[in-house]
This record gives structure tokens, sequence and C-alpha cells, in this order.
């Protein structure tokens, strides 16, 4: 993954001022009851592509629901993709994101496996630059909390056939948001699926695509079932080897300080937080091993206190500690069931360069107000 400043085409997205945007107070008013995903903000980012065309129609309008025809092909073969970053308000007011770059490209990679085109970073950054320049006071100031962007990609193509479609629409909206797991930061329980898979060799699994989380609602229905917050997938071929949670990766600290993570095999996403966190981590001189974990070490490790702490990853969970591990034939508490030490510093070394109040010594905050 690199982090190479690229230009973007803000200037290029037509903007449509939303006719009846949000009053300040009522803005206000949202901004102080954040939660993840339900308010949005006044406009969305869009264009759209069309075979022998390319992409055009850029534009910057008042946020709406979709006009789409029943036959789209999204609706029926799930051809879509997304990303998932945020703005930062750094306490001088100044607005940033984290590393955008990476995921205008894993949103390329993901549109090549989808067999959809691929999307200039120019306009990836454009998109998030026009929306954030009419949007910027949707991002809020407070403690842990940021605008949510959340970019995606459909086929809107009206056509049955199984093929990849002719016509794309591109959108990004936006969302401020307070923490993922309501009640801020505090360890969550994982609910390991043995009899569900997220991906199998070959699948999408390391595309984000919305069919991968599809898939993982069921297990996750069953985590809630069971006090759980979030499931835990194993690797499909055998059914032994940890792979991620449904929206985050995770890592393992073990007694002696070393810590480990499942190495990427082509079936769970790369996430741009793990590969910051492993950066950081190894910057601190930490030993981090990318490796094939089995689940039988990770539950004997707890027993035996070889393994210290669990946390999980992700744009939107940030750095989150696992206290317990449940599945049909365990349930254990890790470490003491509280945050670890470990989680609680790599979570502050990375939240303190997103909001600015750490040097940002590898170029990975990328100004946009
Ligand atoms: N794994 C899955 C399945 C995810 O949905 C996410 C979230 O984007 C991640 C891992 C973490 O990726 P990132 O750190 O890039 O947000
Ligand atoms: C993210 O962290 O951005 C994700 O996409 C995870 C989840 C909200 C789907």
């Amino acid at each position: 993954m690199t982090d190479t400043a690229t230009t973007s085409n803000a200037g290029a997205f037509e903007v449509r001022p939303n006719p009846a945007p949000t009053s300040a107070a009522a803005r206000a008013e949202a901004l102080a009851d954040l939660r993840f995903g339900v308010q949005f903000t006044d406009h969305m980012a869009r264009m759209q592509w069309r075979k022998d065309e390319g992409w055009n129609d850029r534009r910057v309008e008042a946020y709406a629901p979709l006009q789409l025809d029943p036959a789209a092909a999204v609706l029926h073969y799930a051809q879509e993709i997304f990303e998932g970053l945020k703005v930062y308000r750094w306490e001088d007011g100044s607005l940033h994101l984290f590393r955008p770059v990476a995921n205008a490209e894993r949103f390329n990679r993901s549109a090549r496996r989808l067999a959809m085109p691929e999307l200039p970073v120019e306009d990836f950054l454009g998109s998030i630059e026009a929306l954030v320049a009419v949007d910027g006071e949707w991002v809020p100031g407070s403690e842990e909390s940021s605008l949510y962007l959340r970019p995606f990609m459909f086929a809107s193509e009206a056509f049955l056939g199984v093929r990849p479609a002719h016509v794309m629409d591109y959108l990004l909206i936006a969302s401020p948001v307070g923490p993922y797991f309501p009640g801020g930061v505090k360890p969550v329980s994982i609910w390991v699926a043995t009899d569900y898979h997220r991906a199998g060799p070959g699948g999408t699994g390391a595309a984000k695509c919305g069919g991968n989380y599809a898939a993982s609602l069921l297990p996750q229905q069953e985590a809630y079932a069971h006090g759980c917050q979030q499931v835990m997938f194993l690797d499909a071929r055998e059914g032994k080897f940890l792979e991620e949670l449904g929206g985050m990766n995770l890592f393992v600290v073990r007694a002696d300080g070393t810590i480990e993570t499942p190495r990427l095999t082509g079936t769970i996403l790369e996430g741009i937080t793990r590969s910051s966190v492993i950066q950081l981590l190894e910057d601190d001189g930490k030993k981090v091993v990318e490796r094939d974990i089995t689940l039988a070490e990770i539950t004997a490790g707890i027993d035996s206190g070889d393994i210290a702490e669990i946390f999980a990853c992700g744009t939107a969970a940030v750095v989150t500690p696992v206290g317990r591990l449940a599945s049909e034939s365990f349930d254990v508490t890790v470490g003491t069931g509280d945050a670890g030490s470990v989680t609680m510093a790599i979570r502050e070394r990375l939240t303190d360069v997103q909001y600015g109040r750490a040097d940002d010594v590898y170029g990975w905050m990328h100004r946009v107000g």
C-alpha cells in the first residue's frame, strides 16, 4: 500500500447545492447525538460510467433517494463494491483524511475482482474533496468523532443477463459518526462461527463487496443471539485458522509482548488500519508476526495465560479490545476481560496521528479543509 500524494480533480465536479439544507441549529443537534451510520449530510457526490464512454457526469448534489430501474443488475447479481474512510477534525479546525490513496487503490482492486471499471484515483479523491467542500461543517469536533465517508459503485444497467454491466454508478455519501460500538471503547464479545464461512479460496474475500457482508449477516445474527457483538470467521478450507471479523481485522498479543495477526491469504480484507497498526507497532520496537493462527492455539493460549490480549481493528471500529471469545464448544475470557495495555496504547498511537495530536511522520494524513 502506498500513500503517494495524488492530485484530485475536485474542480471537475459540478455543484448543485441542496435547495433546503439542514439548518445550523438542526445540524448542531444532530452532531450532539452521534451513533454510527444513521445520519447523513446534505449532499452526495456522484459519477456515472458507460462502456465505451468511461466516467462522466461528475456532480455534487442534494442527498436524496435514488431512482433505480427494477432490472438494475445490482439488485439481482450484487455487482457492488464500497469503501469506508473518515474525515477527522483537528483541534485547529482543519480537516484531514487518513491514507485515502490506499482506499482508492483497494477500491480498484475490488473493482477488478467484481469485473467493474476502475475509478481514477484523482476522481476518488476529487469526489471526497468536492463533497467535503460543501458539507465540511458536518465533520464533528467532539472527542473520537469523525465524518465517515462511504464511496460505493454499483451496476445500474437495466439488464437481466448475467454479465458485467455496461452502466455503473459511483456515489459518495457521508455520515457524522461516534464510536461503532455503542458505549465507547469497551471490550467486545466475539462469536466464532463454525458452520458458516465468509470467504473461500478464489472467492471475493479480499474485495470489499456488499455480497461478503450479506453472507456474514446470518452468523452475525447467531453472534447476537449468544450475547456477542461480532462474529469471527475461520478459513473455509480447513475450518481451523483465524481469518477476520465481519467488518474488522484481528490481532493477538502474547504475554511475551509478541503480536500476531492472520497473514493475508486472499480470503481476508487487507485492512488499512491493519497495515498501519503493524507499522506503528514495529516502529515502536514490537515484534509483529503475520502467519496462519489456529483457533486451537488461541483458546489454549487464553487458558494458559500465554495470550494476554486480543483486539480488532478497522476504520469504523478503530482499535477495539476483545474481552470474550465464545462458540458452541467454549466460552473464554481474554486476559482479565478488560481493555489491555498494548491494545489501548496502539489505539492512542493511531488516533493521535489521525487527530493531529502526533507528528505525521509517515505522510499518512491528507488535508481536505
Ligand atoms: N475486514 C473487513 C471485513 C472490513 O469490512 C473492514 C473494514 O473496512 C476491515 C477488515 C478493516 O479495514 P480498514 O482498516 O481498511 O477499514
Ligand atoms: C469500515 O470499517 O469502514 C467498514 O467498512 C466496516 C463496516 C462498517 C462494514
